[in-house]
Order: structure tokens, then sequence, then C-alpha cells
């Protein structure tokens, strides 16, 4: 099993966002997790399809939004448009989950769903079998720098024991508080892409800390 990291934008210095994407680009970063917020569904905001639209002639890495917004519906069009590459929505965010995905996926985009802390993988038994993506969150979901918790390890086991039971093909992400003390704990449980923002981008040491993680993943 490969394990990937994906760098969360959401902790860069966007006053040098320019700068920090060019590195990452040149870097070679197969992923660029970027977070949509929209000051309801989280209590915070972040993106908008614009400021998309401006880093992808920037930065070469698959864009993989991860919409925190109610309704995502109604801004789907407008992401892939600005050039996303995968689109992940919250179960908890849209009343028709399904048909959101669906959504997503006539612009042939890969799919994602995600689940707050406390939501159960009962919540999208029902789509796992149309998904690229499930992202299980290890934090309450709105800013970068929390503290994982640890009761998410169950939900990436049981999401990897569905996943070879029924022969899915979904990759399990995690976002959330993972650092250097914790990966190995997510990783074991089944995570296969680690979603990091404030481990990668801490101290600006950004391509020091993605190859300290990349040649851990190697050993
Ligand atoms: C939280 C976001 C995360 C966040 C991760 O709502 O979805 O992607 O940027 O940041 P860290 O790794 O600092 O928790
Ligand atoms: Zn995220």
């Amino acid at each position: 099993m490969s394990v990937v990291i994906s760098p969360s934008l959401l902790a860069a210095d966007i006053g040098n966002l320019s700068e920090e994407l060019a590195l990452l680009d040149q870097y070679g970063i197969p992923v660029l997790h970027i977070d949509i917020m929209d000051g309801h569904f989280v209590p915070n905001m972040s993106f908008g399809p614009d400021q998309i639209k401006m880093m992808r002639s920037l930065c070469k890495a698959e864009f993989d939004v991860h919409m925190m917004v109610q309704e995502p519906d109604r801004y789907i069009p407008a992401f892939v448009d600005a050039g996303a590459d995968r689109i992940t929505i919250h179960v908890e965010a849209t009343t028709h989950v399904h048909r959101s995905l669906q959504l997503i996926a006539s612009y042939g985009k890969k799919i994602g769903i995600a689940l707050n802390p406390g939501t159960p993988v009962d919540m999208c038994k029902h789509v796992l079998g149309m998904v690229d993506i499930v992202l299980v969150m290890s934090v309450n979901p709105g800013f970068g720098g929390q503290k994982s918790i640890t009761d998410m390890l169950g939900k990436i086991e049981e999401l990897a024991q569905l996943k070879e039971q029924h022969g899915y093909s979904y990759t399990i992400q995690v976002d959330g508080g993972i650092n250097q003390s914790n990966i190995a704990s997510f990783v074991e449980a089944g995570a296969e892409d680690i979603v990091m923002g404030s481990a990668i981008f801490q101290k600006g040491r950004t391509e020091e800390n993605m190859k300290a993680f990349e040649n851990w993943l190697k050993s």
C-alpha cells in the first residue's frame, strides 16, 4: 500500500502565496489539499473559486478541493471551472448526498465524501461504491493547527475493512492534527492519504518537512 502526503494550503504563508506555490510545484508535490470554508458549515472562511483559478497556473499538482460548505451543489460548477481535480463534500452538508456526488462525477472529476468526527461511517455506506476518496476528519473542521481526535482511528479501521470486504476502490484520507508523533498510528489504521497543514509548513521549512515525512513513509 502506498501512502501519500497532501500538504494543506491553509497553513501556508498566504501573504506569499505565489512563492509558496512555486516552492511546492518545484518540489513536485503530487496533490495540493485546498480547504474551502463558507462561514456557515464551519465557523471560518477561506478561499473561493477565483483564488483557486489564480493558483491553478502556479502549481501543477492535482487540486484536491475540500468543500466545508453547506449545500455544496451551488458551488461545485464554479470549483470545477476554477481547476479542481478532486472535489470532496461533507455528508452532513447536503440533503441528497448521492445527487451531489453525481454532480461532481458528471464533470469527470474525482469524488470524495467527508465525515465530521461525530458522523459514523453508516452515514455514507450507500455511496462507498461510487467515491474515489473517503475523508475522515480527525478534528472538528474549520481551523488548522488543532489537536487530532484519536477516536478516529476506529473509523479508519472500519473503512479499511469495508474496502477489503467489498472490493471498493476509494482512498482513505485523514485530515486534521497529524504530525510526527501520531502519523504512524493513522497509517497503521489504514489511512492512505495524509493531509497535513501545520506539520508541513511550520517554521518555513516546507521542503525539509515534506522530505522528512516522505522518507519516513519509504522507510
Ligand atoms: C481543517 C482543514 C485541514 C487543516 C489541517 O478544517 O480541513 O485541512 O488545514 O491543518 P492541520 O494539519 O494543521 O490540522
Ligand atoms: Zn481539509
